[in-house]
């Protein structure tokens, strides 16, 4: 993994050293989730050289590394956007170190807006398949033909059975649809949203497909959650805002960290 050697160099002298069963990489106002990760070793993004600081508020910035339901896992608190630089590769440098740090699989979580009234603020959605219609793709540029990533299937289907059964042993309804990427900052317009709705989304937001796509490139396997801290714009009049944003996904963090928690415990 030529491309985060020295990144991965960096973070063993750190006390971060491979390999890990799982990375992670958490959204706006999840962090908490990486309170339960024992023995951490925690580093800065700021510590760890061409890591993007990020500049979103509700996100740590921190790299987290420790055990959690027995196994080793290495965790991601807070990203960088497309929408703070218009870099859709503002991520390319840590995924490349989750798969650089021996992660065969990564865990993708975020906050985002609900399309579906029956899961409202607060529900918890796998991602089943994404649709970019930011139309950005951070592979653009790539110089090879590694750049041809398939995404059939991009969402781990056999990862997504694992989720499924560690959210029915922990009782938590949990939601599947397809997430749409929209730039941002600005939220949606409702008719965006309805437009959304037709083309086949059940849940918007502002992130993830980039760092996707990137883990597909370099061969990681994926799952994806959200948390719904919102309807999306329009829908029963919704008009969202990131402080709600912040607040709910604090609020409904307990569920995401049981549901996350047994997950890990199940995986091989
Ligand atoms: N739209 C986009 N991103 C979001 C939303 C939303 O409604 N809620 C949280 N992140």
């Amino acid at each position: 993994m030529a491309e985060s050697a020295a990144t991965v160099a960096a973070l063993a002298k750190l006390g971060v050293t491979g390999p890990f069963d799982l990375g992670i990489v958490l959204g706006t106002g999840l962090g908490p989730l990486a309170d339960d990760i024992e023995d951490p070793v925690q580093v800065s993004y700021a510590d760890i050289p061409g890591f993007p600081a990020g500049h979103v508020s509700g996100h740590a910035k921190q790299l987290v590394a420790g055990r959690l339901a027995g196994k080793r896992v290495v965790s991601l608190n807070g990203r960088a956007h497309y929408y703070e630089r218009g870099d859709s590769g503002a991520m390319r440098l840590p995924v490349a170190t989750l798969a650089g740090l021996g992660c065969r699989q990564a865990l993708f979580t975020n906050a985002a807006g609900s399309l579906n009234e029956a899961l409202g603020p607060g529900s918890l959605s796998l991602i089943s398949d994404h649709i970019n219609y930011s139309g950005r793709d951070p592979l653009i540029g790539d110089p090879d033909d590694a750049r041809f990533v398939s995404l059939t299937d991009a969402y781990d289907p056999a990862l997504r059975a694992v989720m499924k059964a560690a959210a029915a042993a922990e009782q938590v309804t949990l939601g599947e649809g397809i997430y749409v990427w929209f730039s941002g900052p600005s939220f949606e317009t409702p008719a965006e949203i309805r437009m959304a709705k037709i083309i086949g989304g059940d849940i918007v937001g502002m992130s993830t497909v980039p760092e996707v796509i990137l883990a597909r490139r370099f061969g990681l396997k994926v799952i994806a959650l959200s948390m719904l801290t919102n309807l999306a714009a329009g829908i029963q009049g919704s008009s969202p805002s990131h402080d709600e944003t912040k607040a709910v996904a604090a609020s409904g963090g307990a569920a995401m960290r049981r549901l996350v928690r047994n997950f890990i415990g199940r995986l091989p």
